[in-house]
């Protein structure tokens, strides 16, 4: 499994261009599934047929990661750039940037009060001399990711895009380990979460589920002088309350807890004062979806350097695939 996160967190996919990333899921998981497909916005949708009596479930992950944007580039060849999703100026100063062809640049910022440094006071430096030398590599509109390698520190492990490369793992797992399920599955790899819950928003329309099922990263409270949060690394698989996108559907949480209870996985339970998944989109489809969240509890979410626990993800794995054989009757 570190192979596959390794693979995956390492991948290139800012919101909007993530095939790297689900053309590399696509050749993972279509031995294992009936039908897959990809949509119009980039979502990729894995099939696992169920009995005639079962429930139709929507599981999504999304593939794409925070990045930025080049706005322009100036005389000198230093670029500009705009936030794709949630980017914290406090994150980015000596990171580095990746863009599509492989060139890296390095982030600083002009002189100035470090309280008053925003994202237009910081740049990119590509190493080029002029904008033509610039220009030769990298243009305006062109995506670009935060470059950093993955890390196995043993029972925890350390790369950028965890959120949420981590869930599609748990997906990708689970789905290896699904053979004959009572439920329809539809494994979703949803596009666009970080911009605002886009591709999941199209997805759950199409797939018109019984369920839906977000697996996402959410933060912790148990790191120095941390935000209050009673949601720990290596305490298990997280089983959303509620976040700002969505209240778990009370039932949805219940049947969580229960086959958490049944099949001797450890969890926890979540509230997140701040931030949303694709539950969000996915619970206000059509006429209203039960819908809920399966968290993967993660530190220094939306840094380059996201930390998440190996226990948890297999228990994340194990939530999902007891879900799979469950008797759903939610309205
Ligand atoms: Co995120
Ligand atoms: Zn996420």
């Amino acid at each position: 499994m570190k192979d596959l996160i390794r693979t995956l967190t390492e991948a290139f996919g800012p919101s909007g261009y993530e095939t790297e990333v689900t053309d590399l899921i696509k050749t993972l998981v279509e031995d294992y599934v009936d039908e897959i497909e990809t949509d119009v916005l980039g979502n990729l949708i894995a099939v696992k047929r169920g009995s005639e009596d079962g429930a139709k479930i929507m599981f999504a992950a999304h593939t794409d990661e925070i990045g930025i944007v080049v706005t322009h580039i100036d005389d000198n060849g230093f670029l500009r750039f705009a936030n794709i999703g949630g980017v914290g100026v406090a994150t980015l100063i000596g990171n580095r940037v990746r863009f599509a062809n492989g060139t890296i640049g390095v982030i600083s910022r002009e002189k100035g009060d470090w309280k008053e440094t925003t994202l237009d006071k910081l740049y990119i430096d590509i190493g080029a001399e002029s904008k033509e030398e610039a220009q030769a590599k990298v243009n305006v509109g062109d995506f670009g990711i935060f470059h950093r390698e993955f890390v196995d520190l043993g029972q925890r492990l350390v790369a950028k895009a965890m959120d949420d490369r981590i869930g599609c793992v748990v997906l990708i797992e689970a789905l290896k380990q699904i053979k004959e399920p009572k439920n329809t599955l539809y494994f979703v790899f949803t596009a666009q979460e970080e911009v605002g819950l886009r591709g999941a928003r199209t997805s759950a329309y199409r797939i018109d589920p019984d369920l839906g099922i977000a697996l996402d990263v959410t933060m912790t409270g148990d790191t120095p002088e941390a935000r209050r949060m009673e949601v720990s690394l290596g305490k298990g698989t997280a089983i959303k309350v509620k976040d700002s996108s969505v209240i778990a559907h009370p039932k949805v949480k219940e049947l969580l807890v229960k086959l958490a209870e049944e099949n001797g996985i450890p969890y926890q339970l979540e509230v997140l004062e701040a931030g949303g998944t694709d539950a969000g989109a996915i619970h206000l489809t059509r006429e209203g979806v039960p819908s809920g969240t399966i968290s993967i509890p993660t530190r220094y979410v939306h840094s380059p350097s996201e930390m998440v626990d190996v226990r948890d993800v297999k228990a994340c794995v194990d939530l999902v695939v007891a879900l799979a054989d469950a008797e759903i009757d939610i309205n």
